[in-house]
């Protein structure tokens, strides 16, 4: 599928990675592959992230290369040929042409010529570009076009003598979106959104896990994202406490409550949301003593996300505020401080209180910036997520606690005034839930 977003974007992505390339040297960033799923069936494709960034292009095995400054083209793509048997069965591929005339390639050649033409593109480059270790094939292929450049030297080839790993550079640009991108993702928020108002809509006891499942990827699927950005997980009652349950398989019972952690994904940008509401439609005393503790902690933690807060702040915020709630409602015992300290908050909330977000779910960019963490900056999407987890077989508390799963999460953009929820549109107080679900 075409992207949404004009071919003059990804050229201005290569331009700015190019811009910041050392000179005298080589990029290659290769395409995802397809994965065999069993006999004659493969996995749904998806495109690597990193080199959907840069090209735009939706295909298989191929490889891309940008030589900054080479006089006869600086973006150079392998791709797979046109073949007239192979489009028949798979569908119509862009072939070296249409990658030059429709995604803006100097240069293109079928992917079978690459071993022919490597080496000469190489050959005098003194730095490489490239992340090693990410795929074997390739990194095979690369020591094979070193090779054959040193078998050249003594007629004046000159292999590289430098290997940069590529990741840092092109993440870092992934890390902060574009007017472009912010707009993609606040799509993405509103369909993941609408989805969960869906599912929240048609909950009754009696369904199944699956069939809510269905309920919100019909919503994603009818709003061109035909893929989640990550399995939806479906989780009621005991099952809300299985951190990545995706099984999806019980029966939602009256009285238990059910968490739903499901994103669409909107032309390779991610949506994550979490819900979690009564399968009944009204929560219980201890499922809302619980819920609202949740929601204050990421209320709170949402109002720090701002420029110049520092990326652990967020979470150490939602650990204090979620262990003095223990405390108050009786699960954890002791000194708050105390208990921050030694980590018995763990017990019950054993994750961070989010993650950067954008083409990966889990997005690239580093938390760290010099061992210490970063401060938040206008163009930034992260995740706010915090939740409480009191295991069915806890003993240590009463058992009327016991079994009761909650995250409440939304996607949140660093804007130069603060911050935008990306993903409001979705109900979280508990009146403003109940109100939805008896309607
Ligand atoms: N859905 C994965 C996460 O929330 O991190
Ligand atoms: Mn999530
Ligand atoms: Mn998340």
């Amino acid at each position: 599928m075409k992207s949404l977003l004009a071919q003059s974007v990804f050229a201005e992505r290569r331009q700015r990675l190019m811009a910041q390339m050392k000179p005298h040297s080589i990029a290659i960033i290769p395409s995802a592959q397809l994965a065999s799923r069993n006999r004659d069936v493969d996995y749904a494709f998806r495109q690597d992230s990193d080199f959907y960034y840069l090209t735009g292009f939706d295909e298989p095995d191929a490889v891309m290369v940008l030589i900054p400054g080479r006089e006869e083209g600086e973006y150079v793509v392998f791709c797979q040929d046109r073949d007239p048997e192979m489009e028949i069965w798979h569908g119509y591929r862009a072939g070296p042409e249409g990658v030059k005339s429709e995604y803006g390639a100097d240069q293109a050649h079928p992917n079978g010529l690459i071993d022919d033409e490597m080496p000469s593109l190489l050959d005098g480059c003194e730095r490489i570009y490239y992340a090693i270790g990410c795929d074997e094939g390739l990194d095979a292929q690369v020591r094979g076009w070193l090779n054959a450049i040193r078998a050249h030297a003594r007629q004046g080839a000159v292999p590289p003598t430098e290997m940069v790993m590529l990741d840092h550079l092109l993440h870092e640009m992934r890390l902060f979106k574009s007017e472009d991108e912010a707009g993609l993702m606040r799509q993405a928020g509103e369909i993941s959104a609408q989805g969960h108002v869906r599912a929240m809509r048609a909950c009754k006891p009696g369904m199944t896990e699956y069939q809510l499942e269905a309920e919100i990827t019909h919503h994603f699927a009818v709003n061109r994202c035909r893929q989640a950005a990550y399995p939806s997980i479906v989780g009621g009652g005991n099952n809300a406490c299985v951190l990545h349950y995706t099984e999806n398989a019980e029966v939602l019972n009256d009285g238990d409550l059910v968490l739903i952690d499901a994103g669409c994904e909107l032309d390779y940008y991610a949506g994550d949301i979490t819900r979690t509401f009564p399968v009944n439609g009204t929560f219980s005393e201890e499922q809302k003593a619980l819920y609202q503790l949740v929601l204050d902690t990421q209320e709170a933690c949402i109002e720090l996300v701002k420029p110049g807060t520092p990326w652990n702040e967020v979470h150490d915020l939602s650990v204090e505020i979620i262990t003095r709630g223990l405390v108050e409602l009786g699960l954890l015992k002791g000194d708050v401080e105390e208990l921050v300290e030694n980590g018995a908050y763990r017990e019950f909330y054993m994750h961070r209180v989010g993650h950067w977000l954008g083409m990966d779910v889990h997005d690239v960019g580093d938390y760290k910036v010099d061992g210490t963490w970063r401060p938040l900056e206008p163009g930034m999407v992260m995740t706010v997520e915090p939740g409480i987890y009191v295991s069915p077989f806890n003993d240590k508390v009463e058992e009327r606690w016991r079994g009761i799963g909650i995250r409440i999460e939304d996607d949140v953009l660093v804007t130069e005034a603060g911050h935008e929820v990306l993903t409001a549109s979705v109900p979280k107080r508990v009146d403003e839930i109940e109100a939805l679900m008896a309607d």
